[in-house]
């Protein structure tokens, strides 16, 4: 899918478009009218907070309410979204206007053209929850319906030049696309989206965006000794792939290797899961997703990085030729792992793609992955557990809180890499006790990171798949997160090291 078309505006009374956005607060009493709005007020002759009013508006976050303008604008409509409480000094958060943004595009579902105010309080935010939640993914429907809203004119602030209006419009446009990239993946079904097809479409984004691509097949990397990926993907038909996919920046500062978790269908393998929400397992290459999607995006922004993308693919089924519970894999890089359960495959294929990665001597590694049910039962559907070195870990986790996509720092408490001895190999794949399931998996991926390499792993089994109705900019399935917090990570690290 698409974003909208955008463009910016100085006139708030154009006539080209259907409805005109405006934004509401919750006041104390009443609802208020947020910066923007002060052509379409004077439209009704100052009286427009009282009307809304009337209609029973609050001005509480997401609250959408419609009116006609009979006249008094070329627009037909007024939308009037609400963005909750302003802050105590009046300042207004930009996840706000995300999900205000997110909240009114979702309700312009139809509508060819609208104009939206909200952009004057924070155009970046605006722009990104107006292409977030216009998403829709239509692709497996004989009948879509009607479309997204098409085109989308951002009035622009009042502070700044044209010119840089222009850069964060364009930027702001290039996330929401990445965004986008990821989400379509994460929603294409696993029949049509296995090993093989996922690295097909890796290499025409690739080619497309004049970027290095390569993959291994399942002979070379038997040849080359990737156990983990080769054990997991054992099982399936499909044979697994292993992607990589790098840009090299202008002057690039730091190298940044980033890893995704890419299995396109979990099962849970001989292991097998209950039937219930199995088909939930179809987003369980979220983290190989955004990774690509995220190396797109910095070839998109020229970043000044050398950004790496290593996205270790495979599909995880029962069947003669699965693996085993029981089974010692050698993984590539030589350590041995007894499996002890096939359903805790991601950190097998991520353990491979980890060793891999730092051969190049990359200065970060980030790594995302829907890694553990834990993560969910810990931190609920909306917060990524953040686990890997002490500073980078805390650096990742403050940038994923500014974007809005949010995520929270977690430890690797010492005492459970004990429980991941193995009677046979160097470590097995599980601890054998529920306890700290999330960080277990964070100590056993620890035990394949390079010594020194500052790194984060971003747990995103929750946040990944919107399995609830839609909020602000997230629809249902795949979210894309955590596109929005890499990029702002490369952007930190582009601008600080
Ligand atoms: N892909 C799952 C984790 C998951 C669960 C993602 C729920 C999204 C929603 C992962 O491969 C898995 O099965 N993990 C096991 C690990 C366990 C066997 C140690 C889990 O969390 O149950
Ligand atoms: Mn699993
Ligand atoms: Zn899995």
């Amino acid at each position: 899918m698409t974003v909208p078309k955008f463009a910016l505006t100085e006139k708030p009374d154009a006539n080209r478009a259907e409805v005109v956005v405006i934004g509401t607060f919750k006041g104390d009493k009443t609802v208020t009218l947020a910066p923007g709005a002060e052509a379409v007020d004077a439209a009704f002759d100052g009286k427009l907070a009282e009307v809304l009013s009337s209609l029973g508006a609050s001005g509480k976050a997401e609250e959408v309410v419609k009116l006609p303008t009979l006249g008094k604008l070329p627009a037909g409509v007024v939308l009037a979204v609400g963005l909750g409480k302003p802050g105590a000094d009046g300042s207004v958060g930009s996840e706000q206007v995300r999900r205000a943004a997110g909240a009114a595009a979702r309700a312009l579902t139809g509508t060819r053209r609208a104009l939206s105010t909200l952009s004057t309080v924070d155009l970046h935010a605006a722009v990104e929850g107006t292409a977030l939640g216009a998403y829709v993914f239509t692709e497996y429907k004989s009948e879509p319906g009607d479309g997204p809203i098409g085109a989308v004119d951002f009035l622009s602030p009042a502070e700044g030049t044209a010119k840089a209006h222009k850069a964060t419009l364009k930027a702001a446009t290039a996330i929401a696309e990445a965004v986008v990239v990821a989400r379509d993946l994460i929603n294409t079904p696993p029949n049509d989206l296995f090993p093989a097809s996922f690295a097909e479409r890796a290499g025409q984004l690739a080619e497309a965006a004049g970027l290095e691509f390569e993959v291994l097949d399942e002979k070379a990397l038997k040849r080359k000794g990737f156990g983990g990926i080769l054990g997991v993907g054992g099982g399936s038909s499909r044979p697994p792939r292993l992607v990589r996919v790098r840009y090299h920046g202008p002057k690039p500062a730091k190298k940044v290797a980033l890893v995704g978790k890419g299995i396109t269908f979990d099962s849970g393998g001989i292991s097998i899961k209950p039937a219930a929400n199995m088909d939930h397992m179809t987003s369980d290459m979220s983290g190989a997703a955004a990774v690509l999607a995220s190396v797109l995006l910095a070839a998109k922004l020229r970043y000044p990085l050398e950004v790496t993308a290593d996205i270790p693919l495979a599909e995880n089924l029962p069947s003669g030729t699965s693996y085993r519970p029981g089974d010692v894999l050698a993984m590539y890089g030589g350590k041995t792992v007894e499996v002890l359960n096939t359903d805790a495959e991601g950190r097998l294929v991520l353990a491979d793609a980890i060793v891999r990665a730092a051969e190049d001597d990359p200065d970060y590694l980030i790594e995302t992955s829907t890694l553990t049910g834990a993560q969910v039962v810990s931190l609920g559907n909306r917060t990524a557990g953040i686990m890997g070195s002490d500073e980078f870990r805390d650096r990742v986790a403050a940038i994923a809180q500014a974007t809005g996509e949010g995520g929270w720092p977690m430890p690797l408490p010492e005492e459970l890499r004990a429980d991941l001895d193995s009677r046979l190999a160097d470590l097995a794949n599980v601890t054998g006790h529920r306890w700290g399931g999330m960080l277990a998996a964070g100590i056993f991926l620890r035990e394949f990171v390079a010594d020194g390499l500052p790194w984060a792993h971003i747990d995103i089994a929750g946040p990944a798949f919107n399995t609830g109705g839609p909020w602000g900019y997230t629809g249902k399935g795949g979210t894309g997160v955590p596109v929005r917090t890499i990029a702002a990570v490369l952007a930190d690290i582009a601008e600080h090291g």
